[in-house]
């Protein structure tokens, strides 16, 4: 059966695109002042568009936000680790969070400062601990006494202190999906709140090993403040305790997690979320670390991908398209929902489909129950807030080659990354 709805509401659309620059001009979708179609015609598709503008815009915003205290941005690099998004990011001066050796060598090659890194994650080989203390980062956010035990080891066969933040689990809900939530005791992130004295005691011991910092991340997609709250007022107490005891301590890190705007969630804003914590940071005269990933790129970027097919069936509409669970995970991985748009508005009625993939599984979907126009074979439609966890978390499964990617400037664009093509498939194979 086929559903029909009015011609969508161009208002209630605008309304929900005016986080981003990706917008309609008479009828047809631009990313900032360049035509998404013709980008789409010259690059073909699936293509990833991002919009620099808004990726700057919400760097500034989540800086100014936090401009109270000396807060250093640590953009999460695991969101988007495109260089030339690096680069910008990098000209703002912001510092990067990174959590492998390949990310510390992508943002060494964007020109990021190392002094500005920190180096998170629960698996750091001795090689990639080695790499960073080589190459002089901020400090390392580590999760365990056999990761503490490694990197001393590895700084005193350098003959140096190694900087270190402690992660610690303040077991805490953040209210957002079970795949992206760090904070819980169960979770295998940070040392345990209960355990963190006796970390610190042992951790003292270690001359090569400097402790200058406290850290948490609790997850990721958080759109409410008050789990940030509760995990600060769980540590507080022992940030103070350590405080009595080192003079090192210079960082608090509160992680990154802040969440945005993919259909209807009311995220609180960077400014609510700097003034909300404000009072229970403020009095521990620490330095700030952020690590936000998805603010800073999520609504900044598009995937573009054209009909293939559209089957009209008997209980449902399928419009094929030439983007899979492979280009974009999120739908399949998290259930997630990213809103859907056409790139050419087109009038009459609109027809309830599921958008879906070209790839042999029934979890390639990029949206369920979607009211789009009744679209033909080359039609173009736009996958939002796809600049985070997009295209970082794309494979090569069914040996599809990865989307090109596009970064737009005003009226300028450039692509940045070109289309894999079925050479560059095989090309490792031996
Ligand atoms: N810091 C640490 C230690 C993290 O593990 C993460 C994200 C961040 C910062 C940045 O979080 P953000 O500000 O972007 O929320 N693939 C998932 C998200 C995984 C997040 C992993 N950690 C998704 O597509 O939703």
């Amino acid at each position: 059966m086929l559903i029909y709805i009015p011609f969508y509401d161009i208002i209630s659309i605008k309304k929900v695109i005016s986080m981003d620059y990706f917008d309609y001009k008479n009828g047809k979708l631009y990313a900032e002042d360049v035509d998404v179609s013709m980008l789409a015609e010259k690059f073909k598709t699936p293509l990833y568009i991002y919009s620099s503008r808004t990726i700057i815009e919400h760097l500034r915003k989540i800086k100014s936000a936090f401009k109270e205290f000396d807060t250093l941005v640590c953009y999460s690099v695991k969101a988007n680790s495109n260089i030339s998004i690096l680069k910008l990011i990098a000209e703002e001066d912001a510092g990067f969070d990174v959590v492998s050796g390949g990310e510390l060598f992508r943002v060494l090659k964007a020109g990021g400062n190392p002094k500005k890194i920190v180096y998170a994650g629960v698996g750091k080989t001795p090689e990639e601990i080695f790499y960073a203390l080589k190459t002089g980062i901020l400090m390392f956010n580590i999760e365990s006494v056999e990761e503490l035990q490694t990197i001393n080891k590895i700084a005193k066969n350098l003959k140096i202190k190694a900087d270190v933040a402690l992660r610690i689990n303040p077991d805490v809900d953040a209210h957002t999906h079970s795949y992206i939530t760090t904070g819980k005791k169960e979770n295998k992130f940070g040392i345990n709140i209960i355990l963190a004295n006796s970390l610190f005691n042992t951790a003292k011991k270690y001359k090569h090993i400097n402790i200058k910092g406290i850290d948490m991340h609790i997850g990721s997609q958080i759109t409410i403040i008050q789990p940030y709250i509760d995990a600060i007022k769980k540590l507080k107490n022992f940030i103070e305790q350590i405080k009595s005891f080192s003079k090192n301590l210079e960082f608090f890190n509160i992680g990154g997690g802040m969440g945005i705007i993919y259909k209807d969630e009311k995220p609180a804003t960077a400014a609510e979320f700097a003034s909300e914590i404000s009072p229970y940071i403020k009095d521990l005269n620490l330095k700030l670390i952020i690590e936000p990933g998805r603010f800073i790129v999520g609504n900044g970027g598009i995937l573009v991908t054209s009909v293939i097919y559209n089957k009209k069936g008997i209980n449902k509409n399928f419009l094929i398209v030439d983007a899979g669970m492979n280009d974009l995970i999120r739908p399949a991985l998290y259930g997630a929902y990213h809103s859907i748009i056409p790139v050419k508005q087109i009038k009459g009625k609109n027809i309830l489909y599921d958008i879906v993939g070209p790839i042999c599984e029934s979890a390639d979907f990029l949206g369920k129950d979607r009211h789009l126009p009744d679209l033909k074979q080359g039609d173009l439609i736009a996958i939002r807030s796809a600049g985070a966890y997009g295209f970082v978390m794309s494979s090569n499964y069914n040996s599809r080659p990865r989307a090109a990617e596009v970064l737009v400037q005003n009226n300028k664009y450039k692509l940045i990354r070109k289309r894999e093509t079925y050479e560059d498939l095989i090309k490792l194979e031996i």
